[in-house]
């Protein structure tokens, strides 16, 4: 099989990390268009993928949100990318597209059965009208079938107009490996790096900082918790430095000064997220998926994520890790005061997500899942015909 993977982003965001198991597992059946230079392109290189770059430009600059006419200034860019996207295709068996834009290119450009890998809610918070319409069209004309990683993320789909025939439900998975081989004075270490004194409670934030993410949730609730401390994790990938600015202002204040540590991106997450005391994922929007509280799982340390999306699908409230209402600071610092206080209910907590993550959010069921997807797409008897 010789599949054609396309992503509009050079960063490293979920969607890419997810996608570096899956280029693994396809070794040299894959090549990759991607829609921008940046870090992500540089780790495919050093492993050794055959990568092409055909930069964005001006459909780059588009927003999730698409106004009229800066779709027509993008207009000439679109029409090279949907051009090197055809010339790609021509020898590919299946073309899988990793993001929203990479699909709509790859859609246009048409020439092998095609494979959305849906990553997002497609909801009018994060896009507009038109982007939406757009796409969902595209799917259900173009795609052979949708990948969507959790079920709120089908269900948008399906809100948006997608044909729910297209969907197919395939959950992040992550490999226990880095999690398990740590050793334990690890975290000790790390936590001395910081200043951070033994008896403070630690919490971890960890993900990109933009705003639906809800940093600034964290924050307001730390406010409330005197003596607990955070690691902020992440980075601003797409150009939200305002956010992060005014998180750092925040951070500087009295109520909060010395007990927030900015520690920016990061590739040794395993390990931090051993050296924290509780998980927290704070986005303020449905999460598609959150690979974090996998994440969280893994690392054997109890996790309190919103309730809305994917973390709904992942924990069980009180079983296998907190739910609490987003954008609600005061609900975040009761249960993080809860945790705090009771370490044997973390201990319970963490051990039952552990279990629950290596069984349900395996790297080998994700992998065989997509694949699945593929392979069934490749079936000439559910191709669609051409528009
Ligand atoms: N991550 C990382 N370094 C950082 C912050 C985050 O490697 O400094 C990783 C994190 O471990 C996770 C991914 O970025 O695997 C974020 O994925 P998630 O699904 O939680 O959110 P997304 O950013 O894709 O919306
Ligand atoms: C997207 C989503 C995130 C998900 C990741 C991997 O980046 O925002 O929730 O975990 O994709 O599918």
């Amino acid at each position: 099989m010789n599949i054609l993977v396309v992503d509009q982003s050079g960063q490293l965001g979920g969607g890419e990390l997810s996608l570096l198991d899956l280029l693994e597992a396809w070794g040299r059946q894959a090549r990759v268009v991607l829609f921008a230079h940046g870090p992500f392109e540089d780790v495919l290189r050093e492993r050794g993928v055959h990568v092409e770059v055909c930069d964005a430009g001006a459909v780059g600059g588009l927003r999730r949100h698409l106004g009229l006419v800066a779709a027509l200034r993008a207009l000439p860019r679109l029409v090279h990318m949907v051009a090197t996207m055809r010339r790609a295709a021509v020898e590919a068996g299946a073309v899988y597209a990793n993001s929203q834009k990479a699909f709509v290119i790859a859609a246009l450009a048409g020439g092998a059965p095609l494979v959305w890998h849906l990553r997002d809610i497609l909801t009018s918070e994060h896009f507009g009208k038109i982007n939406r319409t757009v796409a969902v069209w595209l799917a259900n004309r173009r795609a052979q079938c949708v990948i969507v990683n959790s079920r709120a993320t089908g269900d948008a789909f399906v809100a948006a107009g997608g044909h729910p025939d297209k969907v197919r439900l395939v959950y992040n998975g992550i490999d226990p490996g880095p999690f398990d081989t740590l050793p334990a004075a690890h975290a000790a270490t790390l936590r001395a790096e910081f200043g951070i004194d033994a008896a403070n409670p630690l919490v971890g934030l960890f993900g990109r900082l933009t705003p639906w993410k809800g940093q600034h949730i964290l924050l307001d609730a730390l406010a409330l918790l005197p003596g607990v401390h955070a690691l902020l994790v992440g980075d601003a990938l797409f150009g939200e430095s305002d956010y992060a600015q005014a998180l750092r202002r925040r951070a500087a204040g009295p109520d909060l000064a010395g007990r927030v540590h900015f520690l920016g991106f990061r590739t040794d997450v395993p390990a931090l997220m051993k050296s924290v005391d509780i998980v927290c994922h704070t986005s303020t929007d449905p999460e598609p998926f959150g690979r974090v509280i996998i994440e969280g799982m893994l690392a054997q340390r109890p996790v309190i994520a919103s309730a809305e999306g994917g973390p709904r699908e992942i924990l069980r409230d009180g079983e296998t890790g907190l739910l609490v209402p987003p954008s609600d600071p005061r609900r975040l610092a009761d249960a993080i005061a809860t945790l705090a206080a009771d370490p044997q209910y973390r201990a319970r907590l963490a051990a039952a997500a552990h279990a629950d993550a290596r069984q349900r959010f395996s790297r080998a069921s994700m992998i065989a899942g997509v694949q699945q997807a593929i392979a069934e797409a490749c079936d000439p008897a559910s191709t669609p015909p051409a528009p």
